[in-house]
């Protein structure tokens, strides 16, 4: 397929520039499509981009060592020119071959651009000869938009992959052919090997790091939750509540778990547990905690895992544990931290909460029934098509509280999403108060009165609201205003 040619028959979606190449989103007979326009390289230009790039591979000290790398690669591209004795035809070509080789060399070749668009989220490919494919930020009618981008054979795609694990500074081989590691940027990545384990051949799966967090404001404007269900769960995890954002893959647990966390009193000590580095807190004791992982078969290294950490994080003193995403018997660790009073909140893969409950209680997690009433609140996240657009979006759908009472579970729908109108219930404090057992819990806790709770909820809401109608957007922001908002008040808890 050439997605290239005939655009002019396609609907045109979106239109805009990544560097020097051009990006265009278009849909052809209902799917949709991501097309990179680069610059033309052929005929002489690309015999001299071989030769230039040969002589680099072969002689080239590291490029990731190299603090200006790009500097350093014009440099010794003028000296090679010399030496090979076409400095002529290089100043010729100069900006097509200067184009190739800093993608490919110092870039990531092939999907470099997609790795430099801002607004590309995820790129995936199962294997060659398939299109490389994105998920688009703006898109928001298809899941995944295949691009004109391939990888023509295996040992393209198997060079490309090694390339990616270097970058790493991991290792990837056919004795152990996958590897989940973080590119320099932050990106996470998901890699296999030929077709050892994977049925398509090398794979690659890049979750992208974004250049600055989602905030709290980004998932209002959205719509993913409301100013009212903000102002809840901040009340939930100021008063130090253990709070499980639940849902299947990629919903924005972990955006949603990075705003909340941004919600915590500035002053606190705040420990994070995670096993890729995702969260980015602004109090100034925030302790970040990361796990390590050995992949060399038969290597020294003692692994650290999530469960070693969380230990760890709870003989160090700190208000909040908040773990990246709970897999496994780190939750009994979690558990007990928020019995002895810490606040704590995690993302866990469930997608409703009962399976969260029996997953739970089953092993190998094996939390006791009686320890699930330490868990405050749980929050439902889903990625959905609304009916009436068309959009695939991401919504907060339900927030549940948890009151065990002998050997019954009990959850109380606190908040829910109604799919028809697109809109998050109740948005009346009193409602929400009458509901909830927990802020009741709150108010008792701190000699709050009912109307206290209602006037705070409201009070938050109003903030968010504003936050907001400012466009308050941006992390640094958000966390400035936050912080003043509780250094300007007396605190209530
Ligand atoms: N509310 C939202 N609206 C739109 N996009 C979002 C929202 N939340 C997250 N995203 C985007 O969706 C992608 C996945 O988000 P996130 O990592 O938070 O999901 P997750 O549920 O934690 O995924 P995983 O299951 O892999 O841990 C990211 O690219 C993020 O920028
Ligand atoms: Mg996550």
């Amino acid at each position: 397929m050439t997605l290239t040619e005939e655009i002019s028959e396609d609907k045109i979606l979106l239109e805009y520039n990544v560097g020097e190449a051009q990006i265009l989103i278009v849909e052809r007979e209902g799917k949709g499509y991501y097309i990179v326009k680069e610059p033309q390289i052929f005929g002489e230009a690309k015999e001299l981009y071989d030769m230039l790039t040969g002589y680099l591979y072969r002689n080239l000290k590291p490029i990731f060592i190299e603090k200006d790398p790009i500097g350093y690669i014009e440099s010794v591209l003028e000296e090679i020119a010399e030496e090979l004795g076409i400095k002529s035809k290089y100043e010729e070509y100069y900006d097509v071959l200067h184009y190739y080789i800093v993608r490919d060399v110092v870039g990531y070749g092939k999907i470099d651009v997609l790795m430099k668009d801002p607004r590309v989220e995820e790129i995936a490919v199962e294997g060659p000869g398939i299109p490389v494919a994105v998920v688009h930020r703006d898109i928001s009618e298809f899941y995944w938009l295949d691009t004109n981008i391939y990888f023509t054979n295996e040992e393209e795609l198997r060079s490309f992959i090694q390339k990616l694990a270097l970058k790493t500074g991991k290792h990837i081989s056919t004795a152990y052919p996958i590897l989940e590691a973080r590119l320099p940027e932050g990106h996470r990545v998901a890699l296999t090997l030929s077709k050892e384990v994977s049925g398509r051949g090398s794979s690659f799966v890049i979750r992208k790091f974004p250049n600055s967090p989602l905030t709290i404001t980004h998932l209002l404007m959205l719509k993913t939750l409301s100013p009212l269900e903000a102002a809840y769960l901040w009340l939930i995890v100021e008063a130090q509540g253990l709070v499980f954002i639940i849902g299947a893959m990629a919903t924005g647990k972990t955006s949603l778990l990075q705003s909340l966390a941004t919600l915590i009193p500035p002053d606190a000590r705040v420990i994070t547990v995670e096993d890729t580095p995702e969260l980015r807190l602004p109090h100034t004791h925030w302790d970040p905690l990361y796990t390590r992982r050995s992949y060399v078969p038969g290597d020294s290294w003692i692994n650290i895992d999530l469960n070693d950490l969380v230990k760890f994080a709870w003989r160090r003193r700190a208000e909040y544990i908040i773990i990246g995403e709970v897999r496994g018997e780190e939750v009994q660790v979690l558990v007990q931290a928020a019995a002895s009073g810490h606040g704590g909140l995690t993302t866990f893969h469930a997608d409703n909460v009962e399976s969260m409950i029996l997953r739970l209680t089953s092993p190998p997690l094996n939390v006791k029934q009686s320890f699930l009433s330490l868990i405050w609140s749980i929050v439902v996240m889903r990625k959905l098509r609304i009916a009436t657009t068309g959009r695939v979006v991401r919504r907060l759908t339900d927030i549940y509280e948890i009151v065990v009472n002998g050997d019954r579970v009990e959850k109380i729908k606190i908040f829910s999403w109604d799919p028809k109108t697109d809109t998050h219930r109740p948005d009346d404090v009193d409602e929400v108060l009458e509901r909830s057992y927990r802020l009741k819990v709150i108010a008792e806790r701190y000699g709050l009165s009912e109307s206290d709770i209602c006037r705070e909820l409201k009070e938050r809401q109003g903030f968010l609201e504003k936050l907001v109608e400012d466009e308050a957007f941006d992390y640094e922001v958000v966390s400035e205003r936050l912080f003043k908002f509780y250094y300007q008040r007396r605190g209530i808890m």
